[in-house]
């Protein structure tokens, strides 16, 4: 078979400079004049709201912010913004996703928008008759959790159900309550959290047990992001490449060793649009690897087999806790404005669309280590970075890089000794 032309509506932002890149950007997304100009800017965040989001702060960190083209998810055609100081990360989302556009692009889909609050109760004699008190309560504490949230309640979210758990631990059996609440379009910990807080005195007085810890979980299983997506062999270097993929993946499911470094890659994606739109990372991560150990083992969050016609097929399925209203998404002019790029106008939206982002991160890296291995991508950015670090600006930053390359000594002493070679050619 051979490959067809990878079509995008899209333009390729390769080679442009970021100026034009952002207008590129700009013209796709729809972004208004404003919203250009705000990104244009590249520390974008005033002091004075800085100063509200945490205690103490005295400055900010800059992170540079690149957008991936070429993703067709859901038939959409869509344009990611990913957070990340790291080089080949956005390289690999878009030659990835370009790559998986001629079978068909990438499909998401999502379990639902519903949080867990836990409330643990200890000190419980008698665990089973405590358990059973709590569910009889249920449609009281369905009305305790909605009455903290109206907001939440038009929205067409709000109180689910309740689990209780019994659980064993070193200081004795514990009770715990679960809230399963739908928090829709917010991440929702504010929400849950204030619920579990509501809920936590009155099960002390219908049961007699001491609540203790009342917070929400982030291993947020009933808030599962999927994405899968097909590779054709003559789209990714031939059979052999879609085998040794294969085979990079079944070592990640078989090693924690390999999974580890598997799902950082995986993360890699992950938490770059997490982060550029305002999200918690921290609460993503924490979900994702307790998912990845779900089974007792730290597995691959991914999963890669051969399909009937010989095609290679990645699958992705992980907690998503993320939102588009409240916190920092809402309060930072920046992720406020990246969120407007990907297009997505729900949370569940955004988590399918990361997802998505996740498992072409997992394509890239893998096919990367199954070909040239993954220093090769690598080494022209931080043969750059040596090379500013050394003292190079303008063309002689990528100069300098060449050369070292050239050279296989890609080194600040290197950098130093070709830039100075320039110089005094230069003074000639
Ligand atoms: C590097 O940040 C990520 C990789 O190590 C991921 C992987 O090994 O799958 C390349």
């Amino acid at each position: 078979m051979q490959p067809e032309t990878i079509k995008t509506q899209q333009p390729d932002l390769t080679g442009a400079a970021p100026a034009a890149r952002l207008h590129q950007v700009a013209a796709f997304a729809g972004l208004s004049a404003d919203q250009t100009a705000h990104l244009a800017q590249p520390s974008n965040i005033e002091r004075s709201i800085a100063d509200h989001m945490i205690e103490n702060m005295v400055t900010t960190l800059a992170i540079p912010v690149g957008v991936a083209t070429g993703l067709l998810v859901d038939g959409q055609e869509v344009m990611v913004p990913l957070a990340i100081e790291e080089t080949s990360i956005v390289s690999f989302v878009t030659d990835s996703a370009r790559k998986c556009r001629p079978a068909g692009g990438i499909t998401t889909s999502m379990s639902g928008t519903v949080m867990i609050a836990q409330i643990q109760l200890v000190h419980v004699p008698d665990p089973y008759r405590t358990r059973t008190l709590i569910l009889e309560r249920r449609d009281e504490i369905g009305a305790l959790c909605d009455a903290c949230d109206p907001t939440l309640l038009r929205m067409g979210g709000g109180f689910r159900d309740i689990e209780v758990r019994i659980i064993d631990t070193a200081a004795g059996p514990m009770v715990v309550l679960h809230l399963l609440i739908d928090t829709r379009d917010a991440m929702g910990a504010n929400t849950v959290n204030t619920m579990a807080e509501a809920v936590a005195p009155r099960l002390k007085e219908w049961t007699g047990a001491q609540p203790l810890l009342r917070i929400l979980s982030n291993l947020a299983d009933r808030r599962l992001a999927r994405a899968h997506a097909t590779w054709r062999p003559a789209d990714i270097g031939g059979e052999a490449v879609r085998d040794a993929i294969v085979l990079a993946y079944r070592f990640a499911d078989a090693d924690p060793y390999r999974a580890t470094t598997n799902n950082k890659g995986i993360m890699n994606g992950i938490s770059a649009v997490v982060l550029a739109t305002g999200n918690d990372t921290r609460a993503v991560e924490a979900g994702a690897h307790a998912y990845a150990a779900r089974s007792g083992r730290y597995r691959s969050l991914s999963q890669w087999e051969v399909d009937a016609e010989g095609n290679l097929c990645g699958s992705i399925e992980l907690p998503m806790a993320v939102g588009l209203v409240g916190g920092a998404t809402r309060t930072h002019p920046t992720a406020r404005v990246l969120l407007a790029i990907t297009g997505a106008k729900t949370a569940e939206g955004l988590a399918r669309i990361i997802a998505a982002v996740g498992l072409v991160q997992n394509f890239g890296a893998l096919h990367a280590l199954t070909t040239d291995g993954i220093q090769k991508g690598h080494m022209a950015r931080h043969a750059s970075n040596v090379a500013i670090d050394a003292g190079a600006v303008g063309e002689d930053v990528a100069q300098v890089a060449q050369e070292m390359i050239a050279r296989r000594s890609i080194n600040v002493e290197t950098a130093k000794a070709i830039l100075a070679e320039r110089q005094s050619q230069r003074a000639d």
